[in-house]
């Protein structure tokens, strides 16, 4: 089934409107259900899940998942269908992946061909690290390329890289935020922009939207924005938003791009041991205090876990200002924090489900957005979710 934006977007908002109880609550945060009363059996058909079949549907939610007897399953999945987006069938030269990480190369390597060029066109790179993606694009056209870029470190690095190459690339020191980004972009500019973030790509789309610049934009990490709350772009997301009563929050864009597919096992398999242990401390911290609620502890980057449970529960307590008993079984509230993590991660394939629409939606609230201001826009798949679950590709251009 084909289906334009408007229809997409307008049978998206009322889904996630109508199933919002289901999909907002963070299970790690209830010991109880935390959903209304009816889902009850939802749950103990989850909570039944088998390890196995748990880390299937987190890795493929909308085939074969016994949530169909629920919720609308079959209505996401035709939803976030998408094609993929057409490119030039060039392939470009290995030699061009030097001073690149294996995953970003490759993404490049995807992106770079659905990057269709007018001649009239320059192109600049949005946000732009150390320019891989500007390298790649001026070698490709044979063209100069101007790539923005906010932290100096990295555009001495990209300049560097762009002189042994001999590409023809001028990183420019810029804030994207700051008043004077728009002086870039002219009706003849087209940016690129690969993982720009949040804020980034919003300031992205409007500055584009103001000067008629076309875009390949793929966005990222939604949730990085100031506002707490999230203006939807377009004109028409605010009504339907409005409509439905979809409000939603800076926490729940997170959802959005929560998604471990392309993490190694080991990296997943020590998340979900540090997730465990957050959650024994959690069982601890409501018998200390005698409250049964949640109490947030801010995360650890990776490698600075304490070696044993106990520690990580005085660190924690310690960050929390709460005094620890002397004698502490440390093994039962440890074996608590396993019990609940399986239980959490199980309860989270409602989420899981709900992720993928949300994104999508996000990303047509920014196609709209470009559509009222009198662009012709393209939504599609960029590269597999394997290579970066980060894989829409939005391009657009004012005629
Ligand atoms: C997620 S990275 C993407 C980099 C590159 N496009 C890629 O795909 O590897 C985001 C980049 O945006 C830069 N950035 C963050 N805030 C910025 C700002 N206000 N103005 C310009 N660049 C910014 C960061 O320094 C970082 O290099």
């Amino acid at each position: 089934m084909i289906l334009d934006t408007p229809t997409r977007f307008a049978r998206l908002t009322a889904l996630l409107a109508e199933w919002q109880a289901l999909w907002r609550p963070l299970p790690f945060m209830h010991r109880g259900l935390p959903w209304p009363a009816p889902f009850h059996s939802l749950e103990r058909r989850l909570l039944a899940l088998e390890d196995a079949e748990c880390e299937r549907l987190q890795a493929a939610p909308f085939i074969d998942s016994p949530l169909s007897d629920w919720l609308p399953v079959m209505l996401l999945a035709e939803l976030v269908a998408l094609d993929e987006m057409p490119g030039d069938k060039q392939g470009l030269p290995a030699s061009w992946a030097a001073h690149i990480g294996g995953r970003k190369w490759q993404q490049i390597e995807a992106f770079v061909p659905r990057v269709t060029l007018r001649p009239e066109q320059h192109l600049v790179e949005w946000c732009a690290g150390k320019g891989h993606l500007a390298r790649t694009l001026a070698r490709r056209h044979e063209m100069n390329v101007t790539a923005l870029e906010w932290q100096a470190g990295l555009c001495d690095a990209g300049t560097r890289l762009a002189e042994r190459q001999g590409a023809a690339v001028r990183l420019v020191h810029q804030d994207v935020m700051a008043a004077g980004a728009g002086e870039w972009l002219s009706s003849t500019t087209h940016v690129a922009a690969l993982h720009a973030c949040g804020d980034l790509h919003r300031r992205l789309i409007e500055l584009s939207a103001e000067h008629g610049s076309a875009l390949t934009l793929a966005p990222c990490c939604y949730h990085r924005t100031v506002a707490e709350r999230y203006r939807p772009l377009s004109r028409r997301g605010r009504q339907l938003a409005e409509t439905h009563g979809l409000v939603l929050e800076r926490e729940d864009l997170a959802m959005a791009v929560q998604e471990t597919v392309t993490a190694p096992r080991h990296v997943r398999q020590h998340r979900e041991a540090a997730n465990a242990w957050r959650l024994g401390f959690d069982a601890l911290q409501r018998d200390v205090r005698d409250i049964d609620t949640y109490l947030p502890v801010p995360s650890l980057a990776y490698g600075q876990l304490p070696e044993t449970f106990a520690g990580f529960c005085h660190w924690a307590a310690c960050q929390k200002g709460l005094v620890l008993p002397t004698s502490v079984d440390w093994r039962v509230y440890e074996q608590a924090g396993r019990r609940r993590q399986a239980q959490v991660a199980r309860l989270e394939l409602v989420r899981q489900l709900f992720r993928r629409p949300l994104e999508i939606w996000l990303v047509l609230d920014r196609a709209l957005r470009l559509e009222e201001a009198g662009f012709t826009v393209e939504l599609g798949t960029f590269c597999p979710r394997e290579l970066t679950p980060r894989n829409l590709l939005l391009r657009a251009s004012r005629a």
